[in-house]
């Protein structure tokens, strides 16, 4: 069995400027500022200008995260980007951001897990590092859903953002970095989430863009149901494969879907919520980006220290889940 360990060596996260308030989506859609809040917990979240791409956010990220692991892009050798809102649907978004950083080692390619991407990305980059084909692995969730919102649709409008975050990955001293993992997908659910148009199946046409086709359309009630059930039972299964339990836990960084989930499943894991990373208030779900947007938060402010037991865990559109568990090393 191979003994490496893995782990994250350095963090970035970028979020664009403009903030849109629940108050201005109350001038778009019939909802009020006080349904979101206490049915999602989200204040307010961040839209890309008109010149910035998923690329733009994911590179500015990226950038942060080589700075913060004392880099330089020529050393990376994947790029691995998670995203549902591609620059285009080719080439990847991830070989933009490799010519944007000149990475000019590294191999580059795209994930689609929707939400759960960056934890897909996450675990699969690290697979490269502990076959030691690869040293540094750049991980990257990055999200635009904003363009592919219709923010007169109050079954969605009100809970996506933009933004990116980013991890290199490489090798950790032994007993450190990520420990047990779990990963899942249920296609039986890929109804339940998606943006209908725009690839092969119904091609852009004039009526499937009146339609509205190239939106995201949910059934958000079962997609809610799916979350809760799921959140708890990954985390558990990537504590069992770590050989720990869910009291081991010092911080859960859960997917910033909706506080009602987030706060269901800590109950599941018995967890209080001062031990739950939220920041869904001030970005709400930014699908790929949320996990590492969070991570670096928590990384950056001081609440996640060296030798803290961190959970990731996170369910998306596929419908798909991931978690990790890491022990911190920075
Ligand atoms: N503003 C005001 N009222 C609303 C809104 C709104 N935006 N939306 C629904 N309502 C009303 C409904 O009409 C209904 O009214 P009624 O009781 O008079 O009939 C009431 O609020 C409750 O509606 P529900 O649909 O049951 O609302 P719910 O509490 O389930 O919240 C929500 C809806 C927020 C969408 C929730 O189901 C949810 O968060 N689901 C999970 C979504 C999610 O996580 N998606 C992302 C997955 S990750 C990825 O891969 C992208």
């Amino acid at each position: 069995m191979n003994k490496k360990c893995v782990g994250i060596i350095g963090l970035g996260s970028y979020v664009p400027q403009r903030i849109m308030t629940n108050k201005e989506l109350e001038q778009r859609m019939d909802t009020s500022d006080q349904w979101i809040v206490e049915r999602t917990g989200i204040h307010e979240r961040r839209v890309a200008a008109e010149n910035e791409s998923t690329s733009d956010l994911a590179t500015k990220a990226a950038q942060k995260a080589l700075e913060d692991a004392k880099l330089s892009a020529a050393e990376i050798d994947l790029i691995i980007v998670a995203t549902a809102s591609p620059d285009m649907v080719f080439p990847a978004t991830a070989c933009v951001v490799q010519e944007n950083i000149k990475a000019v080692n590294a191999a580059a390619f795209d994930i689609s897990a929707v939400c759960s991407g960056f934890l897909y990305a996450l675990i699969t980059g690290s697979q490269f590092i502990k076959a030691g084909m690869y040293r540094k692995v750049l991980v990257i969730g990055a999200e635009t859903l904003s363009r592919f919102t219709d923010w007169s649709d109050r079954n969605t409008g009100m809970l996506f953002g933009d933004g990116a975050g980013a991890a290199v990955l490489g090798e950790t001293p032994e007993g450190y970095g990520i420990l047990g993992v779990d990963l899942g997908a249920d296609g039986g659910g890929a109804e339940l989430l998606k943006i209908p148009a725009g690839g092969s199946r119904h091609p852009a046409t004039n009526e499937t863009i009146l339609q509205k086709q190239h939106f995201i359309h949910m059934n958000g009630n079962e997609v809610f149901k799916f979350a809760v059930k799921v959140m708890g039972e990954t985390t558990l299964k990537a504590l069992k494969n770590a050989n720990l339990t869910a009291s081991d836990i010092t911080y859960l960084v859960p997917h910033q879907a909706n506080i009602r989930i987030i706060q269901s499943a800590a109950k599941r894991l018995g967890m209080p919520m001062e031990k739950v990373v939220v920041n869904i208030n001030k970005y709400g779900n930014t699908s790929a980006a949320s996990i590492p947007i969070a991570l670096d938060e928590a990384v950056k402010s001081g609440t996640i220290k060296s030798g803290d037991i961190v959970a990731l865990a996170g369910f998306g559109g596929g419908l798909t889940w991931a978690s990790s568990i890491m022990k911190w090393c920075k």
